[in-house]
């Protein structure tokens, strides 16, 4: 026998035969598409910061959803910003609040043919774009400016509970404050809504890859940074005890956030809980890098999102929340 007899090549010869042995597929159905609803707008509004993406009025919602549908993305994320903000973040809750409007009338409009999950934080709704309350704590003559868990957590769920009135299928907690799932859980039971799913930000890192994100929805810190309840980036161990939490507070779907500088924490989660939906967040740093080097011909648009979405799938996440997920089912339909 003439050396090499072992030809790994032979199976990459032909598209068709590199597609029966390729081990990592993507499907629109895979998709999670956020979608951003801002009070006060009448016709959308180019987000800067992302390329391609708009803040919707909730009286054109609708129209962004069914572009959604049409591609086979049957999974909408909802983000809120609201014309009225306070230091509780009161208007996380109300019952017409911009969040709550948005779902019902996409509910009405489509019915079960979408999956409505909603964002639950309260960054969006506070004047200090902290994702809890703001409360001063002293000790001695010292005093600091803290995010207070126990109240947020239990405002947390007061908010998931409207959502779920308005007719969300899954909320999705992301402020990271310590037993939010529980609380969540707890408040969604005992309203009746014992079918409503959480999907928790479980594992999600202080990032400066949300950058884009904060000029698109008005979430910036207006003093600090989300360090204190955010995960730490040089951890990775520690993802596994975030994780692991969650689980046992009633964590249906599981997340970690950013993507694709965590790809090893993707994996990790993914090993140590096979039997839970692991989702991962391709943010809006991300989507935003990739966007603005295609539009100066520096990659293949294409073929780099195709490649990162593949990536992250392969790294052992079922469910990806992408602002790619439109052109990626547009593409994957084309066969590309
Ligand atoms: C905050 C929140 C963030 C994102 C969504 N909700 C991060 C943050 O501001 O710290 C980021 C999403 C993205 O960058 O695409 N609850
Ligand atoms: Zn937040």
């Amino acid at each position: 026998m003439s050396f090499p007899y072992l030809r790994p090549r032979r199976l990459r010869k032909n598209l068709y035969l590199r597609d029966l042995v390729a081990e990592t597929r993507v499907s629109p159905r895979d998709f999670i598409f956020p979608i951003f609803v801002k009070e006060g707008i009448s016709e959308p509004e180019p987000i800067n910061s992302m390329p391609g993406q708009y803040r919707w009025p909730v009286e054109k919602v609708t129209k962004i959803v069914s572009d959604a549908l049409e591609l086979g993305v049957r999974n909408v994320l909802i983000f809120g910003i609201p014309s009225y903000k306070d230091e509780l973040g009161s208007s996380a809750y109300s019952k017409d609040g911009v969040v709550q409007r948005a779902v019902k009338k996409i509910r009405k409009e489509f019915g079960d043919e979408v999956v409505i999950h909603t964002d639950v934080c309260l960054c969006h709704y506070t004047t200090h774009g902290h994702c809890g309350l703001l409360t001063r704590k002293c000790v001695g003559d010292f005093c600091r400016d803290v995010i207070d868990n126990d109240s947020t957590i239990e405002l947390l769920g007061k908010v998931a509970v409207t959502h779920a009135e308005a007719g969300a299928d899954v909320v999705a907690p992301s402020s990271m404050m310590d037993g939010m799932v529980r609380t969540i859980r707890k408040a969604l039971d005992e309203a009746g809504f014992t079918d409503v799913a959480i999907m928790s930000y479980a594992a999600k890192y202080a990032s400066a890859f949300y950058g884009p994100f904060r000029e698109a929805a008005d979430n910036a810190p207006q003093k600090g940074d989300r360090r204190t309840y955010q995960m730490d980036p040089r951890n990775g161990e520690e993802a596994i005890k975030e994780v692991a939490l969650d689980v046992e507070e009633g964590a249906d779907i599981l997340m970690v956030k950013p993507a694709l500088a965590y790809l090893d924490v993707i994996r990790r989660v993914r090993e140590a809980f096979p039997h839970y939906p692991l989702a991962a967040y391709n943010v809006s740093g991300e989507y935003s890098m990739v966007k603005v080097a295609a539009a100066n011909g520096l990659v293949d648009e294409k073929k780099i999102i195709l490649e990162i979405l593949h990536a992250i799938k392969r790294a052992g996440a079922n469910v990806i929340i992408t602002y790619h997920a439109l052109e990626a089912a547009q593409w994957l339909k084309e066969g590309l």
